[in-house]
Parts: C-alpha cells; structure tokens; sequence
C-alpha cells in the first residue's frame, strides 16, 4: 500500500486550510493510499539527517518553501514541485515567467527593492510607472492570498502613500481591469486538464475573491478562457494550479494569478467536482 503526507501550515488557524488538508488526505484514502496531515512545523528540517519513514509521496499545500525544497532534496516526490511552489508563491516572479511565455495578463511593472529606511520619491520612477499603467492602478503584494494583499489605488495621494508603506516589500503595479471589477473566472488545473471552474462576482468589493464577500457559481468556459488557463498553468510549470482570469475588454480573457496550492472546498460545494480526487489520480499515474 502506497503512503503519502498531505503537508499544511500549522500556523493558519483558520478552518479552511486543515479541512483542504482533509479534502485531500480523504481523496487519497479513497485510492487505496494511506495518508497523514502534517503540519509544516511537525517535521523538524535537521537537514543533515535523512529523514526517517519518508512516504511514498507528499502534496504540499503549504507555501513553506524551504521545506518543499528540503523534502524534496530528501528524495520524496513532492507536488507541486517546489519550484512552482516557489514561482507561485511571488507575485512578482510568476509575473516574470508568464510573461516570458507571452501569457495574456494586465500590464505589469515589478516594483524594485528599496530598503525600509531610504525612499525613492523625487527620482523619477515613481512618475514612470503612472505614465505607464495611468490612475486608476492596481499594487499588488508579492505575497498575499484572499485578496488580502491587493489594492485599488484611484489617487497620487493613495498611491503616494501606499509606496511609502510597502518599503521594503516585494509588490509589482497592474493595470487596473475595469471591465473585470468584481469579477473574475477561478479555473483549477490538474495536469493539462481542467477539472473544475467557476465564476466569482462581489457587489461590494473590486475584488471577487469567495473570502472577501464575493459569491460563485458554475461556468461554462469559452475556449479562449480554456486555452488561457492551460496556457498560464504550463508557463509556471504547475502540475496543480487555480488560475485567476480576468475579464478583459470585449471579454478578451487575462491572467491575474496561479495559485500553486488552490483551495478547493468552495469549487467543491459550487460545482460538486472534488479536484483532490484528480490531484491523487494524476500523482498516482505519474508514480507508476
Ligand atoms: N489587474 C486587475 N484588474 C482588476 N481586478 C483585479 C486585478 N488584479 C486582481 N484583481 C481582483 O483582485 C482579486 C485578487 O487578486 P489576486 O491577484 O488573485 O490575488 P490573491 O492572491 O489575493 O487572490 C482578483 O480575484 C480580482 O477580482
Ligand atoms: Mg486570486
């Protein structure tokens, strides 16, 4: 019998990331393989010893990337890869790559590296970037989720201070897509497969995040907004993604995100499809 270790971050108390653990660790048990949830903070990253009763594989939920990379250098497969697990887990990075691939997605300017105590107000690039993207302008924190980290600047004053808050922060500037506010298309990938997708709006928030108040229901994809989600998912390398798309004009699909570690309850109770149940299927072919 196959073994395998659903890993979680400990530190998030919130009901939703052990009942993702649970959703998948159920899943597995249903192939015939048996599972542990693990806390991030339960394995003890002694990274010269070999790590004793390793499974015959592990899906990572958490966004520990040292710890991905230290199981994965112990020689259990780890999925998603860590490099994706990496690349998604910057906003900043993942823009880099999907761009390189020539991914439909707003435009977008990486914020550069600025010590906390020295400010680059009066040096031109600030300027740069507003003739660039124009108000309004989305800033985006390289690492957030739920929406928690992203920010309609409609203002120089609002935009003036937000910079000044995120010193020493990894962000990137985004165009702001109007035809989108409030809305957008979750698509989850396992594979090159779409398994599930689904149609978030909020009424209240220019974010349409589920966590942030906005509402979901089933979709019918274009076949634009398919290829668009395959293509962003192969960009990063994501054997597992929850791909964002925007609304563009003329409906014109863009990325605005991979998720390399989704969350699946809410397409689960939207659509009835259990995306852990492909997630397993698909670790079980590659694994022979
Ligand atoms: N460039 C943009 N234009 C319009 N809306 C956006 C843009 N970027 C993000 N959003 C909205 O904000 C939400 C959160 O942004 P996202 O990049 O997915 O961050 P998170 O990781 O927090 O979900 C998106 O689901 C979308 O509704
Ligand atoms: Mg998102």
């Amino acid at each position: 019998m196959k073994s395998c270790w659903i890993i979680y971050n400990g530190s998030l108390t919130s009901d939703k990331f052990v009942d993702q653990a649970r959703l998948v660790a159920e899943a597995a048990e249903r192939a015939g393989v048996q599972a542990m949830i693990i806390k991030n903070y339960e394995i003890v990253m002694d990274v010269q010893t070999p790590i004793k009763d390793a499974p015959d594989f592990i899906v990572f939920l958490d966004k520990d990337t040292l710890l991905a990379r230290y199981l994965k250098q112990q020689g259990i497969p780890v999925f998603n890869d860590p490099k994706v697990i990496e690349t998604c887990d910057n906003k900043a990075k993942q823009y880099i790559e999907l761009a390189k691939h020539d991914v439909a997605m707003p435009k977008t300017i990486v914020a550069p590296k600025v010590y906390p105590n020295f400010s680059i107000e009066g040096h031109g690039y600030y300027e740069r970037v507003l003739e660039t993207l124009g108000l309004p302008l989305i800033i985006k924190e390289g690492h957030g989720s739920f929406g928690m980290k992203v920010y309609l600047i409609e203002t120089k004053e609002a935009f003036d201070n937000k910079v000044n808050e995120l010193r020493g922060v990894d962000y990137v500037f985004q165009e702001f897509i109007e035809t989108s506010r409030g809305r957008d298309i979750r698509v989850n990938i396992v594979g090159d497969q779409i398994i599930a997708a689904m149609y978030r709006h909020s009424e209240t928030d220019f974010r349409a995040n589920i966590t942030n108040g906005g509402v979901a229901e089933v979709v019918e994809l274009t076949t634009a907004q398919e290829t668009l989600a395959l293509e962003a998912a192969k960009a990063v390398g994501a054997q597992f993604a929850g791909v964002d798309l925007l609304f563009g004009p003329d409906d014109q699909p863009l990325v605005c995100e991979v998720n390399g570690a989704a969350h699946i309850r809410n397409l689960l109770n939207v659509t009835g499809i259990n995306v852990a149940d492909a997630m397993i299927a698909y670790i079980l072919e590659k694994l022979g």
